[in-house]
């Protein structure tokens, strides 16, 4: 019998309600997939602002719900099950999701489920390609930086990640100190668009070192200075330097994570001989330029790049429907959902310094 589930996102700045359906062979169709966004309410500050996201998330997520049921012409009685973002993400928003499902639940007797916001995501490629496990994932957001080795369901282990920001975050900061507007991956990445990649010299960080850790507010930093360094000797900037430095940084993001992608590659490999699937997910994975850059690098290795469509690499409902319908379909059985700020994937890998600490996304 094919399984249809609700899915709610609320953990960052999208309110987000989908409807998937899961047929017996595994293949994953979207019903419908409502995503409001609160670009609006965060622009003047440059980032998101938890408490007016966490506000905005409980005015809406009913009316979220309201529209992806009508959008997937459904009502509640043809439903097998909800799914929610139980965590990681701002706590705020995260609660006012789960209160929503909970009560969605009670009323509905319908069972519910809470997802990992990170599985959403690691799973989405099941959802749009039906990928076989295992997987090597690239996740990349706002708030995460991760090479995951997918094994299977709830099988995820950390190859290696950020030490510092994520790429979602840099992409972001970076619009900051150019006054692009939030958010900044899809502002830099249009004006990156007539820039010159080579005019500026920027780092590479942690290429020398083995492994598949990367680090990026070193790069931050060098994108600051060349601002400053025009600034003073000119007395601002001209539109084409803010297209160069868009130009210049975002090559530097798609050169180090291209690079590290053929380390993991190499490491998933030696694990899982037979694997040649690198899936991206993640709302940088919306980028071209990275996934051009990833696409040329899993070619040479071999693998063939699985990136979704972007709407399902931004946050979305669909994905928390998928890896709830996943649970489902395995015979696991719900358990008591509580929202959790902090939820790894790989719950053994010791955290690395900083990473996953910082960043409002998740
Ligand atoms: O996955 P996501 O929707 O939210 C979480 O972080 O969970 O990712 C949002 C991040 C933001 O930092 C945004 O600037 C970045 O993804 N992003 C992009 C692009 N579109 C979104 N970064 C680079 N290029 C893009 N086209
Ligand atoms: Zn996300």
């Amino acid at each position: 019998m094919p399984l249809t589930f609700l899915g709610l996102e609320s953990s960052c700045d999208e309110t987000a309600a989908a409807v998937v359906r899961r047929h017996d062979d595994g293949r994953g169709e979207v019903l419908s997939n409502t995503v409001f966004g609160q670009e609006d309410l965060h622009a003047g500050f440059g980032g998101v602002v938890p408490e007016i996201a966490a506000r905005a998330h409980a005015e809406r997520s009913d009316y979220a719900v309201e529209q992806g049921m009508a959008a997937a012409g459904l009502g509640f009685s043809d439903l097998d099950g909800i799914a929610v973002t139980a965590g990681p993400g701002l706590i705020g928003g995260v609660m006012a999701g789960v209160m929503t499902a909970k009560g969605l639940a009670a009323g509905t007797g319908l069972p519910l489920w809470g997802v990992n916001h990170l599985e959403g995501h690691a799973l989405t490629p099941r959802l749009t390609d039906a990928v076989e496990w295992p997987f090597l994932l690239l996740l990349v957001s706002g708030g995460h930086c991760q090479f995951l080795s997918i094994e299977g369901l709830g099988a995820y282990k950390r190859l290696g990640g950020t030490i510092d920001d994520a790429p979602g975050e840099a992409f972001d900061k970076t619009a900051r100190l150019l006054g692009l507007g939030f958010p900044g991956g899809p502002a830099v990445e249009k004006e990156a668009a007539a820039g010159d990649p080579r005019r500026f010299k920027f780092p590479r960080p942690l290429l020398d070192r083995p492994g598949c850790d990367l680090s990026f507010s070193g790069l931050k930093t060098a994108v600051a200075r060349a601002c400053d360094d025009l600034t003073e000797a000119q007395g601002g900037l001209h539109s084409q330097d803010r297209a160069d430095l868009c130009a210049g940084f975002q090559t530097a993001v798609s050169d180090v994570l291209s690079a590290k992608a053929a380390r993991a590659m190499a490491a998933f490999r030696a694990d899982h001989p037979q694997a040649a699937v690198l899936a991206v997910a993640g709302g940088v994975a919306a980028n071209q330029h990275l996934r051009a850059g990833l696409d040329a690098e899993a070619a040479m290795q071999g693998f063939r790049l699985i990136a979704p469509p972007l709407k399902l690499c931004t946050d979305n409902g669909a994905m928390i429907a998928w890896a709830g319908l996943e649970r489902a379909a395995a015979g696991l059985e719900t358990g008591p959902v509580s929202p959790r700020p902090r939820w790894p994937l790989d719950q053994s890998a010791s955290p690395i310094l900083g990473s996953g600490k910082k960043g409002a996304k998740a």
